[in-house]
């Protein structure tokens, strides 16, 4: 290897911390708290009932979350982002995730329709509208089993208990299919205080990308973000935000992942995620 190609060639990213879905993280050797995010080419929906291969996609989706973090750093928000180190892979400070989905709502689209069928699609809420929902897999919270994974939390801030919710059931004629002592969600009580900061970092986040948005003639109308804390206890925008993360509409037609949740061509698909990296690429 002559010294151009040492220069050029990606940092060698260290062990393998842990695989999801659509990413694999890595420590970053020779940094004691910073990982490498990669994004892979898997697809997937309806917690991965549906799965696809896009060769494309990591690319589309790592410049996606980049540009995305980029914008929301420019605006003073808390972001795990560091900087792009390749074509799939942007490095973060290591992060302990905390088990939240937290969805912000300009308009009512995809499953607020089914918890509120009474609400036409494309509702506006001109206060935005956030959920927190507790991000869980196989059914099962801590040896609890559940009803449906990712269900929608109900309570009071502070309170003692934490009531799980069916996200695709009408909310009206249910009633929480468990409810949990705060303290089997919480790691501490002490967390209570971060679901304020949690609420307002996400509604910013979405008013900053909604300006984003309107400036390319899309309008965003619901993003969902997930947070972590640094080696030093802060609060931060965690996770990727990509065409996964949020709804777009461009003339009334969704840009975003709904198409592949509809069951749309492949070919179409990876049209938009293109389409939204390259528009995102002017935020
Ligand atoms: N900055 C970060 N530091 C540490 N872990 C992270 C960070 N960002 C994301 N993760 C974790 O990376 C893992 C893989 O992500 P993903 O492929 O989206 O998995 P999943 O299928 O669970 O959504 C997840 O467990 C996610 O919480
Ligand atoms: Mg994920």
């Amino acid at each position: 290897m002559n010294a151009n190609t040492a220069t050029a060639a990606p940092r060698p990213p260290g062990a393998l911390l842990a695989e999801g879905k659509t990413k694999r993280i890595y420590r970053l050797a020779g940094s004691a708290d910073l990982v490498a995010l990669v994004a892979k080419d898997d697809i997937t929906a309806g917690d991965g009932a549906k799965h696809d291969i896009i060769p494309e996609k990591g690319a589309l989706a790592n410049r996606t979350t980049c540009n995305v973090f980029r914008a929301l750093k420019a605006a003073g928000l808390p972001v795990a982002f560091e900087r792009q180190d390749g074509p799939t892979s942007f490095i973060a400070p290591g992060c302990t995730m905390l088990p939240y989905e937290v969805v912000t709502r300009r308009q009512a689209h995809g499953s607020y329709l089914k918890r509120h069928p009474e609400i036409a699609k494309g509702h506006v809420f001109a206060k935005l509208l956030v959920e927190f929902y507790l991000k869980t897999k196989d059914k099962n919270w801590k040896g609890k089993p559940l009803l449906a994974d990712d269900p929608l939390m109900e309570f009071v801030e502070g309170g003692a208990e934490i009531k799980l919710l069916n996200p695709a059931k009408p909310l009206l004629s249910q009633t929480p299919f468990l409810v949990l002592p705060a303290s089997d969600v919480l790691c501490s009580n002490d967390e209570w205080k971060i679901f304020p900061e949690m609420r307002r970092i996400a509604c910013e986040a979405f008013v900053v990308l909604e300006q984003a948005w309107q400036r390319q003639g899309g309008t965003l109308v619901d993003l969902k973000v997930e947070f972590g804390t640094d080696a030093k206890g802060r609060l931060l925008l965690a996770d990727v935000i990509d065409n996964d993360s949020w709804r777009v509409l461009e003339d009334g037609v969704y840009i975003d992942k709904q198409v592949y949740r509809d069951g749309g061509a492949l070919n179409d698909v990876v049209a938009n995620y293109r389409r939204v990296a390259d528009l995102t690429d002017r935020f």
